[in-house]
């Protein structure tokens, strides 16, 4: 691969599953790929926090404290196939440098209505939609990205923690998500289910990849699926 993928696990709202995804994307990647994460969101570092626990990593790892480092850090790694940050749940500095750098805006949504209000709003009356703070600041950030590189920025939304049984919720969610898509500018991922391996797993330093095939049930193989469709996404968004 020529230039690194340059990934921001994103979104204003917190505990969406950005440190999640980001660690078990790294271990599927890392398995075919060269991968380096960088863990932005301080003071909490869970991603950093995660990986103390993990064995043998096939990705490289770095907590950074200084996020005015970050551009740097990118350009003195770019023999990386992927470069995966994980960013804070707010607004603060360290956010906003990632939306500067980053190429590819992954955001992890749960199925409530506020986590969707964060991306948009939808007006009965008029048949509109309102982007919402977050999808305001992927705009600058796009905006920014074309102005200042020439390049295009890429948003995908994963619905994340969706029950395993489709509720009329997650149903009405996804709809409107879908009438968003092409406003908004972003694309959709088919989601990740709400699974206790997830987070048991977590807890261990550990991802459903790591899991030794005498532990592979059928929730844990629809896991692997579901990230690996994120990866599908990935790398197939310039074909869109
Ligand atoms: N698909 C999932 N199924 C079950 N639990 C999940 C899933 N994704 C995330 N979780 C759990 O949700 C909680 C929050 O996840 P995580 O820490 O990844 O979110 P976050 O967006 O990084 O949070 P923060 O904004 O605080 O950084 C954790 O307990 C995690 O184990
Ligand atoms: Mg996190």
């Amino acid at each position: 691969m020529m230039n690194s993928k340059i990934i921001a696990v994103s979104n204003i709202k917190g505990g969406t599953g950005k440190s999640t995804i980001c660690a078990n994307l790294a271990v599927a990647l890392s398995a075919n790929s060269k991968v380096l994460t960088i863990d932005i969101d301080k003071p909490q570092f869970t991603l950093n926090n995660y990986f103390r626990h993990k064995e043998n990593p096939k990705f490289d790892h770095i907590k950074l404290e200084d996020e005015n480092q970050l551009e740097q850090i990118i350009e003195d790694n770019k023999k990386y196939d992927y470069i995966i940050i994980d960013t804070p749940g707010s607004l603060n500095n360290a956010m906003k440098k990632a939306c500067e750098l980053a190429d590819i805006f992954l955001t992890p949504i749960s199925d409530s209505r506020f986590d969707l209000d964060v991306i948009g709003q939808f007006s009965p009356e008029d048949k509109k939609f309102t982007p919402g703070c977050y999808a305001n600041i992927i705009w600058d950030a796009r905006k920014h990205k074309l102005i200042k590189r020439k390049e295009q920025l890429k948003w995908i939304i994963v619905p994340n923690k969706l029950s395993v049984r489709i509720t009329n919720n997650q149903r009405k969610i996804m709809i409107l998500l879908k009438k968003m898509q092409s406003s908004l500018g972003f694309s959709l991922c088919s989601g990740v289910k709400d699974r206790v391996v997830f987070k048991e797993l977590f807890n261990e330093g550990k991802t459903v990849f790591d899991l030794p095939p005498s532990k592979l049930n059928i929730s844990n193989i629809s896991a692997k699926n579901e990230i690996r469709s994120i990866i599908f996404h990935i790398n197939n968004l310039n074909k869109d």
